[in-house]
């Protein structure tokens, strides 16, 4: 190793490793968050101003001391108030919002399970990277596909109906009048059920090749009494059916082995006049431009378990979680597509639209 001590800036040094001791800071918390969220600590606090430790632990049924401890490392954080004078502790409504409402669209402490995972699989990666072999999406810690689903189902309720189908060229009065859509890559089925419940006349097929997902989606659908959407194992470039007036991909793409082929299978599956929503995680087109916490997110797990699907499922073309438009607008044409737009897009996925 060549030495490089005296080309060390000290006050770089003393900034970056604030930033390191940050960011192990930050993975402790997590551990703090999950157990917040799993043992009704944030819910016990959520809107009841002020509260010692006592009400806190008899509120969750948890016991004093740990729960003063914990609280300790919340306000330390910024998580949670203290007031000194009281001796107490206060979940402000915006921390609230992220940490102790299930329904809100900025719910995160269920996105701890997939950094979680990863850890879990520490060895299966260290393996993959040494020997260049994939890692199958349901290989991986249980805790990574509910950690998936469960973040993306909260980013697709405020958005999916309201803003993203609407951003499409004519779709939404197809599927008031009825159409056929295949949501390829369905998972858990989150996407598939929102959209069927918004557009009882239309039918919906979610397709998957992982059947334990396959299983949830078909309880998520019981669950919530929908009856025009069913789930299917099936490969992306070789589901059934076809005069689909929609095809979808939801962060799903870039995990396939054969992008190409399973867009190819999309053109040759539309209806005359149909299109392909692909939702995409957020990304610019060349590295330099993926400098972001999202970014940092979404290639961290691309490098373990996204890169790792795509190389187990084939190989063809591993894109990656951070692919970009100009990449997937390439997928879609050497797929036959001719017409290829951004519709949408937020902090955390791109919406695209794909037609003949
Ligand atoms: C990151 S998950 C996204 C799931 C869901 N669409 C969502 O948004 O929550 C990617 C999904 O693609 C599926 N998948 C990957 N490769 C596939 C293939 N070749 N054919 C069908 N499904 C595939 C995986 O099984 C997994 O359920």
């Amino acid at each position: 190793m060549k030495d490089y001590h005296s080309h060390i800036d000290p006050a770089k040094l003393d900034a970056f490793v604030g930033q390191a001791v940050q960011d192990i800071s930050a993975a402790y918390a997590g551990v703090m968050v999950s157990l917040g969220d799993k043992l009704g600590l944030y819910t016990a606090m959520a809107g009841a101003g002020p509260l010692s430790s006592r009400e806190v632990a008899s509120r969750s049924g948890c016991a004093e001391r740990y729960v003063r401890e914990w609280l300790g490392s919340q306000v330390a954080g910024g998580y949670v108030v203290y007031h000194d004078i009281s001796d107490t502790y206060e979940l402000p409504p915006e921390q609230a919002f992220v940490l102790a409402d299930p329904d809100s669209p900025v719910f995160m402490p269920t996105a701890w399970n997939i950094p979680a995972s990863m850890w879990a699989d520490e060895p299966k990666a260290l393996e993959a990277f040494r020997t260049g072999k994939g890692i199958a999406w349901g290989d991986h810690d249980d805790r990574l596909v509910c950690g998936v689903a469960a973040f993306y189902r909260n980013a697709y309720r405020p958005s999916l109906v309201p803003l993203w189908l609407p951003s499409l060229d004519g779709v939404v009065a197809k599927l008031e009048a009825g159409a056929k859509i295949a949501d390829v890559g369905c998972g858990h089925g989150h996407s598939t059920l929102l959209m069927a419940e918004a557009f009882p006349r239309s039918r919906f097929w979610g397709f998957d090749n992982h059947q334990p997902s396959l299983d949830e989606a078909r309880d998520h659908a019981d669950g919530a009494g929908v009856r025009n959407a069913s789930f299917h194992v099936a490969r992306a470039d070789d589901y059934p059916g076809e005069g689909y007036d929609l095809i979808c991909f939801f962060d799903a793409l870039h995990d396939m082995g054969d992008p190409v082929a399973a867009a190819t299978r999309a053109a040759r599956r539309l209806a005359p006049g149909g299109s392909v929503m692909l939702v995409e995680p957020f990304a610019n087109d060349r590295v330099g431009q993926n400098v972001s916490p999202v970014a940092r997110m979404y290639y961290s797990a691309s490098a373990t378990v996204c890169c790792a699907h795509a190389i187990s499922d084939g190989g063809h073309m591993v894109l990656g979680a951070q692919a970009g438009e100009a990449r997937l607008r390439e997928v879609f044409r050497k797929a036959g597509f001719t017409q290829f737009r951004r519709a949408f897009e937020t902090p955390f996925n791109l919406v695209l639209e794909a037609r003949i």
